[in-house]
């Protein structure tokens, strides 16, 4: 009895082993053969999108549980941020009353636009996500150019977003010049009021 026990013991571990090393070598073919169709003409199938999703999410909400965000939020910095959105970000994600770039289009993921997507992040996770951008979804990292002050004035603003009218972000953005905020008005020429 003891025996028969051991033996299937044996067996399950060998049909595990052997399972795993078929596994290793679909995987490998794979990354071999080109058999994998990595076009962004095609969508990810549902499975890899949730895959992709669910990995982006908790990777961003585990790395930004313990940042702080700064207190206040002054009119200053979310201006200083639209013009930073509107140079950096706007071709891919869009704005209220103002479409993505033709081209961003074709990226998979598709950037969502913000203006929906924003609402469901907290200031803490944009910012981390800003500064250090997403490996493999054409997200950029932030930080390495723009120092802190700079990626908080473009989360305040990016927070902003789900309730903004096209009007005021027309208004909003050209008007930072004013304020000798961190990015530089000027490298647009967007120097007038
Ligand atoms: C070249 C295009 C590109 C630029 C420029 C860009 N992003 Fe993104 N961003 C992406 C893509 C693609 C994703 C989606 C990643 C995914 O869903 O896997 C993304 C995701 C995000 C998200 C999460 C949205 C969500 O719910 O999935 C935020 C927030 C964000 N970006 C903010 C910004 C900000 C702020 C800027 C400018 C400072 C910026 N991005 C610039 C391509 C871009």
């Amino acid at each position: 009895m003891d025996d028969r026990k051991k033996g299937l013991a044996i067996a399950v571990g060998g049909g595990a082993v052997l399972l795993l090393v078929v596994l290793a070598l679909v995987g490998l073919a794979t990354v071999y053969t080109g058999a994998y169709n990595i076009a962004a003409t095609e969508e990810h199938t549902s499975l890899v999108r949730w895959a992709l999703d669910t990995t982006f999410r908790n990777s961003i909400k585990s790395r930004a549980a313990d940042i702080q965000p700064p207190r206040t939020v002054s009119p200053e910095m979310i201006a200083a941020g639209a013009n930073s959105y509107k140079q950096m970000c706007e071709h891919c994600h869009a704005g209220p009353g103002v479409k993505r770039a033709e081209w961003a289009s074709g990226m998979r993921p598709k950037p969502p636009h913000l203006k929906d997507a924003a609402a469901g992040w907290k200031a803490q996770e944009i910012y981390w996500l800003v500064k250090h951008g997403a490996r493999m979804t054409g997200m950029p990292a932030f930080g390495p150019t723009h120092d802190n002050q700079a990626l908080w004035s473009i989360v305040a603003f990016v927070k902003e977003l789900p309730a903004m009218t096209p009007e005021t972000y027309a208004a909003l953005g050209d008007a930072s010049s004013q304020s000798g905020h961190s990015t530089p008005a000027t490298q647009n020429g967007r120097t007038k009021r």
